[in-house]
């Protein structure tokens, strides 16, 4: 989605709100602005696709000024182009704005009716138009904003420059995450602690419906027109973070980082001395529950299919799932006594959130497995299980799910020790094939050629990829084959193998590679079975197996790879990296934009 950022500075901000938004491209990268003050007067420099073309915008036409905002845009309303762009104007206000405006069409009939011009087709010039309105009926800024947070509907962040006021930001939000910066003498206000990570790590969240005037010297932030504290903490992040290091894209940079931080997220959970499980505490006691439902978008949602595999193996506990978007509108009932878990990386996706918020209504206790802990899905909840990825700056997720799933085992195991359908020695077990994780993937890493070599002579011709697996392997197909559409957009489906023979098997023919997910587990027979349906009818087979599997199948397949051997509880953390690399090396055989993918975006703030 959007990415915000406005600086009240000493020295002039343009170059710091282009540094800032670099740090929030991968949010959204289809057009892109910034507005500052110059004698009073509000200027701007926008251009349509990557910041890049800003830049070079502002090498032409320099913008000076101390006070100012920028902006990076996935579009909602309105196509990308310069005259959508944010910070969207009037001579009066500049607006930057993450998120939908509901109620833009009646609000925009209203101002039209009072004879307001619209130079945009965004919804987002409604608030500029608003509160234009507002400060010609010489309302001050604050009470234009306060005025304005009654009429606005929808998610929303937004941060507001005012002309002739060089001491002035005002930012609001409900829905769409904002922080505020606290520097020495200069403020910030950005989408995230990210965004401010080079400037401060002094920074305070707002809350819904909070709007926060900023001036030099701090800030003071309101609810209706109520003053309330928002704590200033502490954030351990670094602008260094934000590197590519040696890799060539942050994805590949991502994709290596996973036995580190899968490392990390193992340390939180696990007890490696005593192969033990070590959870928080919890507001669940897991021997009571009768029904767990889990929700999450995209890949965070194969998350949840695989961590169904495991609490319903694992602690014999019936699971439910279902794509946040759909969950939430379904209504439906959920039992007493009941968990809702949710997944997501960035912990602002407004389906999980909504969804979470529904199963809240029906008095579900909350839990979230989350990458960012201050977020809303995280102060949603009633425990928070931390993924430790770090930031992820890839637009598609790859060290966010792995560290998801390793937490999600952590919970599963924990769920079956309480239910006594684990023993000790199983926990021992599973712990150790958990800590040996990390080593297995940086093996696998080391045979990144391998994947290079399939990719390029094997997945890059193709029109149509079909991902197998069953049992815990059929959601890493599905991660495999989204990983593959978005990246190199390469139509892919992911299927359970045993439902191919259904239907999809109409699709194989020689030009349609099929890559099997098969770890030789207890169900490996069927899907060597459906391996053989496929090969009967001239399909050209991928194989992604062990030693074992390769031996038993890989001289039928077009070309196979025999992964570590690995506990088959943990498989589908391992073959997650392997179908990542085909993605990846796929896509940079088709010279794709591999970290921002056309028409995506990071965060998916809106509906
Ligand atoms: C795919 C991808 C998306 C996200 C989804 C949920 O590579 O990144 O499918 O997984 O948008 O995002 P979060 O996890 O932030 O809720």
């Amino acid at each position: 989605m959007c990415g915000i950022i406005g600086i009240i500075g000493k020295a002039p901000v343009t170059p710091l709100l282009v540094d800032a938004l670099k740090r929030l491209e991968y949010r959204g990268y289809d057009s892109s602005g910034v507005a500052t003050l110059v004698n009073g007067h509000i200027e701007r420099r926008r251009a349509e696709g990557k910041l890049v073309n800003l830049e070079a915008r502002l090498a032409q036409a320099p913008l000076p000024g101390i006070i100012g905002i920028g902006h990076t845009r996935w579009a909602t309303h309105g196509k990308p182009s310069e005259r959508n762009a944010h910070p969207i104007a009037t001579d009066r206000v500049a607006i930057v704005h993450n998120g939908i405006i509901e109620n833009f069409q009646e609000l925009k009939d209203e101002l039209t009716a009072e004879g307001r011009r619209f130079d945009s087709d965004t919804d987002t010039e409604v608030v500029a138009q608003l509160l234009t309105s507002y400060l010609e009926r010489q309302m001050s800024p604050e009470e234009a904003i306060a005025k304005a947070m009654d009429r606005l509907r929808g998610a929303f962040a937004l941060v507001a420059l005012f002309g002739g006021r060089h001491d002035l930001l005002i930012g609001a939000r409900r829905g769409s995450s904002l922080a505020v910066g606290y520097g020495d003498g200069e403020m910030y206000i950005g989408t995230d602690a990210l965004a401010l990570a080079p400037f401060t790590s002094r920074v305070s969240y707002l809350e819904d419906d909070d709007w926060a005037v900023l001036k030099a010297d701090g800030c003071a932030v309101y609810q209706g027109t109520k003053p309330v504290e928002r704590p200033i903490k502490k954030s351990g992040l670094s602008g260094a973070l934000m590197g590519k290091g040696n890799h060539q894209h942050f994805m590949l940079k991502e994709i290596h980082e996973q036995p580190a931080v899968i490392g990390d997220t193992l340390h939180s959970y696990l007890d490696p001395a005593t192969r033990s499980v070590r959870m928080p505490a919890m507001p669940v006691d897991w021997s009571k529950v009768s029904r767990v439902t889990m929700t999450a978008c995209g890949t965070a949602f194969y998350a949840c299919m695989v961590a169904k595999y495991w609490f319903e193996k694992l602690a014999r506990l019936p699971v439910e799932i279902e794509v946040a978007s759909e969950f939430r509108y379904r209504e439906p009932p959920l039992p007493e006594g009941g968990v809702c878990i949710a997944v997501s990386q960035s912990g602002e996706t407004v389906d999980t959130l909504e969804a979470l918020r529904y199963a809240k209504n029906q008095k579900q206790t909350l839990l979230s497995v989350v990458n960012v802990p201050e977020s809303a899905i995280a102060r949603l909840s009633n425990a928070v299980l931390l993924t430790r990825a770090g930031p992820e700056i890839g637009v598609a997720s790859t060290k966010a799910f792995t560290t998801q799933l390793v937490v999600l085992l952590a919970a599963a195991i924990s769920a079956g020790l309480a239910r006594g359908t684990l023993s000790r020695a199983d926990e021992e077990r599973l712990a150790l094939a958990m800590i040996e994780l990390p080593a297995r993937i940086n093996e696998t890493l080391n045979m990144e050629e391998d994947y290079r070599r399939i990719a390029e002579n094997t997945l890059a011709g193709a029109r149509d990829v079909l991902y197998l697996g069953r049992g815990a392997s059929y959601p890493v197909a599905l991660e495999g084959a989204l990983k593959l559409k978005e990246l190199s957009y390469i139509h892919a489906e992911g299927y359970a193998g045993g439902e191919m023979k259904h239907g999809p098997i109409a699709l194989i023919d020689d030009a349609v590679p099929v890559v099997v997910v098969a770890p030789t587990d207890a169900i490996f027979d069927k899907i060597a079975s459906n391996f053989e349906q496929v090969r009967a009818r001239g399909g050209k087979l991928v194989l992604l197996s062990d030693k074992a599997g390769v031996a038993r199948l890989g001289a039928k397949a077009e070309t196979s790879i025999a992964l570590p051997d690995i506990d088959p509880v943990v498989a589908p953390i391992l073959y997650t990296v392997a179908v990542q690399l085909l993605a990846y090396y796929t896509a940079l055989a088709k010279g794709t934009d591999i970290d921002q993918p056309r028409n995506l975006a990071k965060s998916v703030t809106v509906e």
